[in-house]
């Protein structure tokens, strides 16, 4: 494994002010720094602002601002956001900083060394709202996807970057490298925009139409192309090409990304890097994108959700922890406030926030902060060790795959397993009857909580150092490595622990839910019919298991599975956004078997999975144990 780690994210548009789809991609940046810093590695992260172009001239005339006036003070309100989401960036790269401009003329004149851009007429299809040109091809009825608008045709001489000669190159690269685009999903979109020929990139303006731009460095009447300009940000932050952290720290480059930028970065990126003989990043890593009401936020529809909005309300740890826990990296996400405080109330307040002020509690009342040498100890408490050390491990796979929300589970399922030991241990009688069993019962609710602190310090930084210094620890925050943790009882309280006041409170959910839902969740008990037994028995409830998960082209919701009672039945599901397919194969679920068949988005389904759903999502019933296929659930 490298020793150094670089994450990147996009550099924003400062045509708009940020919202929570900037926050989501900034804070897994800095929540894969913080990790790799408990990995031990030397850690770069890197964000920053777009500042040139169409979009930026149009939106500064629209603010009666010169461009640079606008650039200043919009790139502003993102640079001052940051420190207010804990975003631990080392460094804010601006398009329009002089350096970051030399490196941009250095490359175009190497690339243009390299034979690799030639002059010529062009007429095409451009849309001004995305600043480039499109082919028939990518146009949706005619129009630019993302604008709705139709394209207008222009006819122009411009220079042209030779990106069809690194076509075969790519695909083998990204052939030989499976994770150099991950998840999957994309790595195969890239491949399959790759079957079709590449056409040549269009990399200049004519100053006649632009002049908000870098002038190329070969042809003074022309300026670079917004994307050529911005992908550069890369290296010049990092002071390519002679600079040192370039050279130290670019070998491990990862950039993170929303689906939206997945063609910049997948192809016109890499072949750049080819052709200037830069080596290509590591990673893209390529996350889906938060809806609101299962639309886009976009301002003209006055849905956008402003992230510092919601910290006021629910607290800065409370949010990141909320996107992190509810978005599947690689998968769209549907942000409700509901969701936000239902993970609130059930995770952080519930499991957490009462784990860490019981167990203080506890060590308070009955050793006044400083617990003695744990005595023997017993099965359970040897359970729990193992449980412990096993997240550790756990935990560090799934972070390096950016499984974060399957991270936090493990960190959860843990929470779970203190909380039920403290009911079966029942401390408080054990302070009546045995006090070294007690000291020994709480020595193991501490370490683990040791454990869960620093776990959770790269999603919520805060929070996890107020835990740790009320545990009395030496070390806090980046000053733990995994290692320390991979050993049971390093790293002990140095000082006597503190009674914790409530780290996360309840939040009482707004009473404005649409009434139609919630007559369908609360029905009033006198309201449920009573069935005999006889009744209940005429349903077949069986154990199965999860074979196959796979997507029903154009379903929101449906996912059909391949699920093995003893033989395989295809059911459909209304899964999707709740579990990924790769959550969903080996797991065991409860079938209704004997329902008729119905057909659902032209899928037959021979069965209905059980499942709950609350505030934060639908919860599929799963056997306590792995539990043998076709069994009788009675
Ligand atoms: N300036 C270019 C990027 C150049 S990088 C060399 C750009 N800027 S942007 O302001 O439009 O930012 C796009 C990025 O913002 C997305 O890729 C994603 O990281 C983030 N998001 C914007 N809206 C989002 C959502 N609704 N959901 C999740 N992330 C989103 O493109």
């Amino acid at each position: 494994m490298n020793s150094q780690f670089y994450v990147t994210t996009p550099i924003y548009y400062v045509n708009a002010e940020p919202h929570i789809g900037h926050a989501y991609s900034t804070i897994v940046a800095d929540v894969l720094t913080r990790f790799y810093s408990l990995a031990g590695l030397e850690t770069f992260f890197l964000t920053g602002t777009d500042e040139h172009g169409d979009k930026i001239v149009s939106a500064a005339e629209t603010s009666g601002q010169t461009p640079k006036e606008y650039v200043d003070r919009i790139s502003g309100l993102f640079r001052t956001l940051w420190p207010k989401l804990n975003i631990s960036n080392d460094y804010f790269v601006r398009t329009t900083d002089t350096g970051h401009q030399d490196t941009v003329r250095f490359i175009l004149n190497r690339v243009n060394e390299n034979g690799d851009i030639y002059f010529s007429e062009y007429e095409g299809l451009y849309c001004f709202g995305c600043e480039r040109f499109y082919t028939e091809r990518e146009l949706v009825d005619g129009k630019c996807p993302d604008h709705q608008t139709e394209p207008e045709v222009i006819k122009e001489s411009n220079y042209f970057f030779r990106m069809s000669k690194y076509q075969d190159w790519l695909i083998d690269h990204i052939r030989q490298n499976p994770g150099f685009i991950r998840p999957e999903r994309y790595k195969n979109e890239v491949l399959s925009f790759l079957k079709e020929p590449l056409e040549d990139l269009c990399i200049s303006r004519p100053k006649s139409r632009l002049t908000w731009g870098i002038t190329l460095p070969f042809d003074e009447n022309f300026v670079t192309y917004v994307w050529f300009d911005a992908l550069i940000n890369y290296v010049s932050a990092m002071g390519y090409p002679d600079g040192e952290g370039f050279k130290h720290f670019w070998p491990s480059a990862q950039h993170i990304i929303a689906k939206d930028i997945l063609k910049p970065h997948g192809i016109y990126w890499p072949c750049m890097l080819k052709s200037a003989g830069i080596e290509p990043y590591q990673h893209l890593n390529v996350h889906g994108y938060w809806n609101v009401n299962e639309g886009k936020m976009s301002k003209s529809i006055g849905n956008v959700v402003r992230p510092l909005d919601l910290v006021d309300i629910y607290g800065l740890d409370a949010f990141r922890y909320f996107l992190m826990r509810d978005m599947v990296f690689g998968l769209d996400s549907e942000f409700s406030e509901q969701g936000l405080v239902g993970r609130i109330n059930a995770d952080l307040a519930n499991d957490l926030g009462n784990l860490v002020s019981r167990s203080l509690t506890m060590v308070h009342k009955y050793f006044k902060g400083e617990l003695p040498e744990p005595g023997p100890s017993e099965v359970a408490d040897e359970e729990l060790r193992a449980a412990t050390l096993e997240l550790v491990d756990r935990y560090e796979e799934l972070m390096k795959g950016l499984g974060f929300h399957k991270a936090l589970m493990a960190i959860w399922e843990v929470i779970g397993k203190l909380n039920k030991y403290i009911d079966t241990m029942e401390p408080w009688v054990l302070a009546k009857s045995d006090r070294e069993r007690l000291g020994t019962v709480l020595f193991h609710i501490i370490e683990p909580l040791k454990t869960v602190a620093a776990l959770i310090w790269p999603f919520m930084p805060e929070s996890a150092e107020k835990i740790q210094g009320q545990l009395g620890l030496s070390k806090k925050g980046r000053d733990f490595v995994l290692e320390d943790l991979r050993v049971w009882g390093k790293e002990r309280p140095v000082r006597a622990m503190q009674k914790a006041p409530a780290l996360f409170p309840r939040i009482e959910p707004k009473k404005q839910e649409d009434p139609a839902k919630k007559e369908k969740k609360k029905v009033p008990e006198k309201e449920i019919p009573l069935i005999s037994f006889d009744e209940f028995q005429k349903m077949d409830l069986r154990i199965g298991t999860i074979r196959k998960a796979e997507a029903i082209p154009g379903s929101k919701k449906l996912i059909k599975l391949t699920v093995d009672i003893g033989e395989e039945r295809t059911v459909v599901a209304g899964l999707v956004g709740h579990y990924t397919e790769e959550d969903l194969v080996d797991k065991q679920v409860v079938l209704v078997t004997n329902l008729e068949p119905v057909k659902l988005m032209g899928v037959e389904s021979h069965g209905m999975v059980l499942a709950a759903e609350d505030e934060s999502g639908v919860h599929v019933l799963v056997p306590d144990v792995k539990t043998a296929p076709g069994s009788k659930v009675k």
